[in-house]
């Protein structure tokens, strides 16, 4: 038998799951509407055990521990046995979007490989202004925009409508739907104050981009790869909603929407646009300093001209899905990507020096294999943007 890659520790944070059993007994013809995609979606955790099962179809020991906001179970997997790498798959702790960096924070502290992001690189995205000022400073192209505290916005903003009005500081789509997208001044102001009440400040008031949306999955480093890109149809939503991933669109499927946007993989491109887009989504990469997989949120404008929405550090990796879509149509199959993204984490694992004695000896250093100290792998230079 092939000698095992290694042992794994698939780490993630699910807790509830309520209202996925409901919609196995929906009967679709009770809709009012013709469902294009199975109402049943899966779980998050029958998501991360496909990921557990692929991981063992490649050889990998995989251990998977779902956190359940508990740090005394990520405290066992740094102190006993830990693993030879980490799936770092936790995007939020005790439902604190913002604790998604502290996880891999604590895994460096101990010297445990994982995959994915770095703990900054993951903080700076969480920002979504932040990280579009970082990528304006890198001359990468990204929609105008203003960050706003304050239901108010001076009369002379310097955006042309359409514009669109959406949180800050939160993912998946949240605080976007039929009334994002705004023609006017007083729409504009009256959404602005629904945002602020809803989810706090900053919001961003970003011009809108009228043309298609292209998701952008990258993989490796120093280069990543641009794996091809996936498109979002708006064509069939139905009249009045606007050309977005609204949350319903990418999250309900008891609503017409979400059965309305059609993905293509791979987008047709012009060999302009093809170089356009490389560009913008190397430049975001080495930005923010992404790290093994990544996506970008594209759209791109009707002179075939990309805008970065944003960067997502550590996305989806539901197999068949969006980054998946995209690897798989360049031949990687599903645990073979996810076995690339182990073999670059496992390969920066770090030996830290044994602790100092508690005794008046000094004791030896040990060698690793490049000299003394020489196994503790010097941290990847950090990106000019983060200094
Ligand atoms: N400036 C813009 N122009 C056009 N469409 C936009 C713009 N900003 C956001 N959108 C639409 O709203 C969607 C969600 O926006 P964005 O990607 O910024 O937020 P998110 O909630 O972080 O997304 P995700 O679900 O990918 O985490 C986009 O996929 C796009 O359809
Ligand atoms: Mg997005």
């Amino acid at each position: 038998m092939a000698k095992s890659p290694g042992s794994v520790v698939v780490l993630f944070n699910a807790l509830s799951e309520e209202g996925y059993d409901e919609l196995k007994h929906v009967d679709p013809t009770t809709l009012g509407f013709e469902p294009e995609y199975d109402i049943a979606v899966s779980t998050v955790s029958e998501e991360y055990q496909a990921i557990v099962k692929a991981l063992r179809s490649e050889g990998w020991k995989v251990r998977s521990v779902n956190l359940k906001d508990d740090l005394k179970v990520l405290e066992r997997v740094v102190k006993r046995n830990p693993p030879d790498v980490v799936f770092n798959l936790v995007e939020s702790f005790r439902d604190e979007p913002e604790f998604e960096s502290a996880i891999p924070a604590y895994l460096d502290l101990y010297g445990v490989p994982y995959s994915g992001a770095t703990p900054l690189s993951l903080s700076i995205c969480r920002r979504k202004g932040l990280t579009k000022r970082i990528l304006q400073s890198h001359d990468v192209p990204t929609p105008k925009f203003l960050s706003l505290w304050e239901p108010s916005v001076s009369l002379r903003h310097g955006l042309k409508y359409p514009l669109i009005v959406k949180p800050a500081r939160e993912d998946a789509s949240a605080g976007l739907d039929k009334g994002s997208v705004v023609a006017d001044r007083p729409a504009l102001l009256a959404r602005l104050e629904q945002m602020l009440h809803e989810f706090g400040g900053p919001v961003l008031v970003e011009e809108f981009i009228e043309g298609r949306e292209l998701h952008v999955a990258m993989l490796g480093n120093d280069p990543p790869e641009i794996l091809p890109p996936l498109e979002y149809d708006f064509s069939e939503l139905p009249e009045g909603e606007p050309p977005i991933i609204s949350y319903a669109a990418k999250w309900n499927p008891l609503a017409e929407v979400f059965h309305r946007v059609i993905t293509r993989c791979p987008a047709p491109m012009s060999r302009t646009l093809q170089r356009r887009l490389s560009k913008a989504c190397l430049g975001a990469w080495n930005a923010v300093g992404c790290r093994d997989y990544a996506r970008l949120d594209i759209r791109v404008s009707k002179k075939d001209e990309p805008y970065v929405l944003e960067v997502n550090p550590n996305p989806d990796l539901t197999e068949g899905v969006s980054f998946m879509e995209s690897a798989e149509e360049v031949g990687l199959t599903f645990p073979g990507t996810l076995t690339s993204i182990l073999e670059m984490a496992k390969a920066r694992r770090t030996v830290w020096p044994p602790p100092p004695p508690l005794g008046n000896e000094p004791r030896p250093v040990e060698m690793g294999p490049m000299g003394p100290l020489g196994s503790l792998t010097p941290p990847p230079p950090a990106p000019d943007a983060l200094d």
